[in-house]
């Protein structure tokens, strides 16, 4: 009996940490929602709205298990949020937001398969491919930003325009 309490600790401890990483990543991205649409770029800043809605389903994911599992849920988020206005350096740490938390999720997955908590293991594989979905439309919007530069946000900026007139 006492292993099977100390298993579900170890999960219940990975499972809050991942909460704490997705409450961080989701205010992050609502903050630079609301940049991006302040500065027009239309498109992004909707996929950034996207995104941080998607992260706050994680966290209600992860907070279910960890009721199931008797712990208690920790919503205080692992890091602050960073004002961050360029549009690079905004891509920039969301490309390594989700590098962080893909490269815990595997570690955390490992570890849950070592405690027997193959459940948690599956969410956790679930989840780093979830963000690997993330990093690569980060990642392709950096790429695009950088290489068209002036023209890539011009196009946001249209965006923009038809969104509004069809309001
Ligand atoms: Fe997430
Ligand atoms: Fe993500």
């Amino acid at each position: 009996m006492e292993d099977i309490v100390n298993n579900y600790q170890t999960s219940i401890d990975l499972l809050n940490d991942a909460v704490r990483r997705e409450i961080a990543s989701s205010m992050q991205y609502i903050y630079f929602h609301i940049r991006m649409e302040d500065a027009g770029y239309e498109y992004v800043a909707r996929y950034m709205h996207k995104v941080a809605i998607e992260e706050m389903r994680h966290v209600e994911m992860l907070a279910e298990r960890i009721l199931f599992l008797g712990g208690d849920v920790d919503l205080n988020p692992i890091e602050p949020t960073r004002q961050l206005h360029e549009m690079e350096a905004m891509f920039d740490f969301a490309v390594k937001l989700e590098e962080s938390t893909i490269s815990h999720y595997n570690s955390a997955s490992a570890q849950c398969a070592s405690a027997g908590d193959s459940v948690t293991q599956r969410m956790f594989q679930d989840l780093a491919a979830e963000e690997e979905e993330h990093l690569d439309n980060f990642r392709n919007e950096l790429q695009n930003m950088m290489e068209y530069g002036q023209l890539y946000l011009a196009m946001q900026s249209v965006g923009h325009s038809k969104a509004i007139s069809k309001k």
